[in-house]
């Protein structure tokens, strides 16, 4: 892996979004950052972090500041994974290794992709020795042959992952021609896209997920929820954490933004599991409201993509880096010495208190 220079001006997630912009062909740019139909959730998405203000309070000792945090019964430095992202190679030859690498060297979790362009073995190995890395789980998109399900499971536990990320937002997607020299080495050859009858006939539903659960070691993590009802039904049936999830406005346009609902699921949840969220997080004081509002963690994909698409792994880290430098400053400012603070005394402005 080289080292490519930094361009030298990234001060913000947006600086590396206009420079992975140029670095790529137009094509690679509108899979990797596009969103679905009039891209109203992607935007929505942002916007909802941006809506909420944050009140902090004042003189209160911040010596010792840090943002760690448990997850699934491990420690980590803090609260941040890399959201699982299909075909990072379409942004860089770096790929997956490189977003991995990566993140363990900020301490940051990592979500490998079924559609990951690498074999999760190869990742797996080349994180094996970051004592300091964040968790690495697997995501994992329901196949119609459970004999292919078991196998990447099987895989999976095998080579160290920690958790296994069921996507349950997008039972029916359309078709992606992979460019000449990308495959995706972790699933079987397909016999080419299904149609939409078989794909409505074959998605997943409660009792796959119950399935899984049974079928594994691992905690089993359900992502892509927005209804509380459906986040007391995946815990109630075996789910160790969920993620809130609208998977970055690229499934159903005009799906609710992730931080409206995120409350009212914290609160069915009742504490029995984590609850992490993802989409449109720019900002380390977008990662503080989420923590605010009840997350335990959060996730971010195009941003990750962005880093890897101008200057590889080494981009990757700079925004994961940027990202937990505004955290610890945001913290700072509203007065939360660590993240017990910030949920003892959510620092988010509410018009009733
Ligand atoms: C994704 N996402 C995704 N999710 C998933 O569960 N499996 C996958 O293979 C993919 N692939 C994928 C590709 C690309 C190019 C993007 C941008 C996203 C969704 C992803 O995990 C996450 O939910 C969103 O990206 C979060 O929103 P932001 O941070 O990109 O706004």
């Amino acid at each position: 892996m080289d080292i490519q220079p930094l361009p030298t001006d990234l001060a913000s997630l947006a600086d590396h979004e206009r420079h992975a912009r140029a670095a790529l062909d137009p094509a690679a740019w509108s899979y990797l950052c596009g969103a679905a139909g009039d891209g109203l959730t992607e935007r929505n998405n942002r916007a909802a972090w941006e809506s909420i203000a944050l009140r902090p309070r004042v003189l209160a000792p911040l010596a010792g500041l840090n943002t760690r945090t448990t997850l699934l019964g491990r420690s980590m430095a803090w609260p941040l994974l890399v959201a699982p992202v299909a075909f990072q190679q379409l942004a860089h030859r770096d790929g997956e290794l490189g977003i991995a690498m990566a993140a363990a060297a900020q301490e940051a979790g990592m979500v490998l992709s079924t559609q990951a362009g690498v074999a999760m073995e190869a990742v797996a190995e080349a994180v094996r020795e970051d004592a300091g890395r964040g968790p690495l789980w697997f995501q994992l998109y329901w196949q119609a042959d459970r004999g292919i399900v078991e196998g990447l499971v099987r895989r999976a536990e095998a080579c160290g992952f920690e958790a296994l990320v069921l996507t349950v937002d997008s039972p029916v997607r359309a078709g992606f021609r992979l460019p000449a020299g990308l495959a995706t080495p972790n699933l079987p050859p397909s016999s080419g896209d299904a149609d939409f009858d078989t794909l409505c006939a074959t998605a997943p539903t409660w009792a796959e997920l119950e399935w899984l659960c049974g079928r594994t070691r691992l905690p089993v993590v359900v992502k892509g929820v927005l209804h509380h009802a459906d986040a007391r039904e995946a815990v109630a049936r075996g789910a160790a954490a969920v993620i809130v999830s609208n998977h970055g406005g690229r499934t159903l346009d005009g799906a609710v933004a992730t931080a409206t609902v995120l409350p009212g699921v914290v609160e069915a949840v009742g504490g029995r599991a984590p609850v992490l969220v993802d989409g449109g997080l720019r900002r380390g004081a977008d990662i503080l409201k989420a923590l605010a509002l009840g997350a335990q963690a959060v996730l971010v994909g195009r941003p990750a993509v962005w880093g890897l698409a101008h200057s590889g792994a080494i981009g990757v880290a700079h925004a994961l880096r940027l990202l937990r430098d505004e955290l610890q400053m945001a913290m700072a400012l509203c007065g939360c010495a660590d993240l017990a603070r910030v949920r003892a005394e959510p620092p988010v402005f509410s018009p009733n208190q």
